[in-house]
């Protein structure tokens, strides 16, 4: 039975300060302030006591035990024991680090790029920022000729001689590369491009395009069909019919379009067939490179020949991935992107 209130503390309080770790300051706890300490037994033994003499003896019981358990606290603290190092509990569930992933426009690229890389394509790439001369003149697109109005152009200020644009298409690295390099070659060029659109569902300002051009001595449509075949089967596991169609492009004869049409149709959430794998579906448009292109970069006339091909990233995607707007692709919603 503690009597002397005075001595208690003190003798308490001496032991404190010479605790110097964690396990010394648990056991001073359980001396003092555990379950069987003295001044726990003391309280119990209040129990028999009657009212008034409960609250003269109480006080200074209920005191002394305030004094202690703050003294604790603060040793606690200093030390650095446990429960305040409670942030550096191993054994507590780890928070979950939000991870970020690939672009779908990144996911169906690196697959088309890695299909022509399989076959000996080498990857070139290209300025966004174009002259007149490689987006058009060199591709047989005069000033005066209607096809430019295919390429509704972004134009940016440039000076009296050289007038600069965005690219409206990744076909001026055809001329880019065979000005600076002999066939036999087969080379791809990924990009972006721009147009000066009224946006829609299906028409951005900004998309994709992979570019292709292969030359060689031999190098027919045949090869081209053959090429492309593979590389649309591989994107779509093979649930695709894939139809070339006559067409016309001023740097190309001859020209045609590549549509393509799931043979059964990706189904939506809702289980409705995707309206965009119904039907036919221009994904890019390609041809024989026309030789006036050959002898712009200085080729030898009649030696060479091959196709050439730009292909649409967005609409291959939009197919693939059952997207219904080309507007998703570039808004930045994040509900849409953490679906890939
Ligand atoms: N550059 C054309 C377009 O943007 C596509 C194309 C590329 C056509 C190569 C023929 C050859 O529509």
């Amino acid at each position: 039975m503690i009597t002397d209130w005075k001595k208690f503390t003190k003798q308490a309080q001496g032991e404190l300060s010479s605790v110097k770790s964690s396990s010394d300051l648990e056991k001073w706890r359980i001396k003092y302030l555990g379950r069987k300490s003295a001044l726990s037994l003391f309280f119990d033994s209040l129990s028999n006591l009657s009212l008034e003499e409960k609250k003269r003896l109480g006080t200074t019981a209920n005191t002394t035990r305030k004094l202690l358990r703050s003294l604790f606290k603060e040793k606690e603290e200093n030390l650095g024991s446990p429960s305040s190092l409670s942030f550096f509990d191993i054994a507590r569930p780890g928070e979950k680090i939000r991870q970020g992933h690939l672009h779908p426009i990144t996911l169906v690229s690196r697959q088309i790029i890695k299909s022509f890389e399989s076959m000996g394509f080498a990857i070139i790439e290209g300025p966004e920022i174009e002259t007149e001369y490689y987006n058009f003149d060199a591709l047989n697109i005069p000033a005066d000729h209607p096809a430019r109005d295919m390429w509704d152009t972004l134009w940016l200020r440039g000076n009296q001689k050289e007038k600069l644009l965005l690219r409206t298409h990744t076909s001026p690295e055809q001329v880019h590369y065979m000005e600076t390099h002999m066939p036999p070659f087969r080379v791809i060029a990924p990009g972006r491009c721009f147009r000066h659109e009224a946006t829609d569902s299906s028409h951005e300002v900004q998309f994709h395009q992979i570019e292709g051009l292969m030359v060689g001595e031999e190098v027919s449509l045949v090869n081209f069909k053959a090429i492309i075949e593979l590389v649309v089967k591989n994107i779509f596991q093979n649930n695709v019919l894939v139809r070339f169609r006559p067409s016309y492009f001023p740097f190309v004869s001859p020209g045609v379009e590549v549509d393509i049409k799931m043979k059964s149709g990706i189904k939506n959430r809702n289980s409705k067939t995707n309206s965009l794998s119904r039907d036919w579906m221009e994904i890019m448009g390609a041809g024989m490179v026309h030789p006036s292109l050959f002898t712009e970069v200085g080729y030898e006339t009649g030696r060479w020949q091959g196709f050439a091909f730009g292909l649409g990233l967005e609409r291959i995607a939009m197919i693939k991935y059952n997207i219904e707007d080309i507007r998703l692709f570039f808004n930045s919603d994040i509900r849409f992107l953490e679906q890939f």
